[in-house]
Order: C-alpha cells, then structure tokens, then sequence
C-alpha cells in the first residue's frame, strides 16, 4: 500500500497535482512526437497521387471560398459502414498536396473524399444550381452564381508557386504552363497534350458546365470530378500488408 497511499499528497495538495500532471503530459507527448522527427517520412507514398492542375486547384479555392467543408468531410474513416457506403477508406498521401487538408469535422451532407467520377458534370451543374431539383429534401444551399462568373487565370502561375514553397512538387514547367493548362483542361477541342503530359493521371478534360468561357462552375466541377480518382485501389496495396 505504501506507494498508492503517497499519491494521497497529489490528491490534497492542487499545485502538486497541477505539476505533476504537467510532467506525465510532458512525457507522455514526447513519446507520441518525437519519432515523427526521425522518420525520413510519415506519408507513405502512393503511386498515382499528383498535384492538382491549375483548372482543379482553383476549383478547390473556391470550395474553400464557399465553405463547402462547413457541411462537407472528405475523409472516409478506415470503418466499415463508411468504407462501404463512400468507398476505399482516404489515404494520408491522398490529401497530402492539400493545403489547408478539408477532412472537415462536419457532415451535414455527404462525404466527398470519392465523390470523382461518381456523377456525371451535368448532373453536378443541376445539383449545384438548385440542390432540391435533384435531391428534393437535400438542405444544401444553391450555388447558380458559379455559373455566371468567369474566372481569371492572370495570377495561377503564382497560385502554383506558392502551393510549391509549402511543399507540393508543381515543377517550374507546370508553373510556366499554368495559363496554357488552365485553359486547355476546360477545352476538349484545344491542344492538351501538354497538360496530359504534366499530369498524366486522372485527369478530365472537358467543358465541365457545358457553355462557353471557363466559369468558376467548371473549376469547381473539375475539382469534384478529380476527388479520390488518382489511387487505383484495384492495385492498390497499403505497405503493412505487403
Ligand atoms: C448547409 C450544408 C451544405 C453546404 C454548405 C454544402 N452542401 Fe453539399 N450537400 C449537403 C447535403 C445535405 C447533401 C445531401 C443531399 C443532396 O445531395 O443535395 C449534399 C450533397 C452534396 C453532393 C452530392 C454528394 C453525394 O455523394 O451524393 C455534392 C457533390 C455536394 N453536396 C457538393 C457541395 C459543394 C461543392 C458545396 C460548396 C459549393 C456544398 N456541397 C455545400 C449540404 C451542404
């Protein structure tokens, strides 16, 4: 009983009990960080995961402009009702570019890690315009505006350059293309080679809202379309079980 009946002192004595556990939270925290230093990396790398194009990284600001995360998550939880409904649990590597990540921390509406390729873009166009159109008692706001604001490309190269001082691999040929890829990824009739050569994986190119000129619904749609298509999960295998 002699060293159960000490921590009596802790028990009676607020300052003592207020350092003490000021020390075992101390320790406790080290433990958990410090080999995150000395791990040469903490996100396992995972074929097929690129940076986003110009045309998806700025529908993604505007995700972000709109407060899409303030209903939406994008990360399916590794259980199975989720990974049933929503698809293959999200990978670290798969936000990994995102700056800030949009895991969010509210569902009011669905999650949309994988929501890319699961709609067509005209169905997204409705969807945004007018919500209940499609989904009658859906409490999402409408977004028709999107449609008729044009958005102007003149300062993605620096959009891009400032994505690359924090990390995300945007080489300087994609930061010189940026208005050239911006342009072509909305434009099935134009040149894209370049852009397909640049980001070779999962990308669509097509007149996302189906008029003329690139809205910021196009950007936004590209960006929804791209959502958890870069891994292909057929062949996909986490390191633990190889
Ligand atoms: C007030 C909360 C709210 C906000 C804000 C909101 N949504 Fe939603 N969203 C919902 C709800 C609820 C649903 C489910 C009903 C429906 O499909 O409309 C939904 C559904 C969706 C779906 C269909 C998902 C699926 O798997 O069926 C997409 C895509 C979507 N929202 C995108 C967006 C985008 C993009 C924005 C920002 C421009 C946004 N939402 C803002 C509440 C919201």
């Amino acid at each position: 009983m002699g060293l159960l009946d000490k921590h009596s002192v802790l028990e009676k004595n607020a300052t003592l009990l207020l350092i003490f556990a000021f020390l075992v939270v101390t320790i406790g925290g080290i433990v958990e960080i410090a080999p995150l230093f000395y791990l040469e990396n903490t996100i396992e790398d995972v074929e097929g995961v690129r940076p986003y194009t110009p045309l998806e990284l700025t529908g993604r600001d505007i995700y972000i402009r709109e407060g899409c995360y303030v209903c939406h998550s994008q990360m399916i939880r590794p259980m199975r009702d989720e990974v049933e409904r929503y698809g293959h649990y999200s990978l670290a590597a798969e936000s990994q570019y995102d700056h800030p990540f949009q895991w969010g921390s509210k569902r009011t509406g669905p999650d949309l890690a994988r929501v890319g390729g699961r709609y067509s873009d005209a169905w997204h166009v409705d969807h945004l315009t007018n919500p209940q159109s499609v989904v009658p008692e859906s409490v999402m706001p409408k977004y028709g505006f999107l449609l008729n604001r044009m958005v102007d490309p003149a300062h993605i190269d620096e959009r891009l350059s400032t994505d690359a001082m924090v990390g995300v691999p945007y080489t300087s040929d994609m930061i010189e293309n940026a208005k050239a890829d911006f342009a072509a990824q909305a434009d099935p009739m134009s040149d894209y080679d370049g852009l397909m050569e640049r980001y070779p994986n999962a990308t669509n190119v097509r007149n996302f809202d189906g008029r003329p000129g690139i809205s910021e619904m196009d950007a936004l749609v590209a960006y929804l379309q791209v959502l958890g298509t870069m891994v292909d999960f057929s062949t996909f295998e986490p390191v633990a079980s190889r």
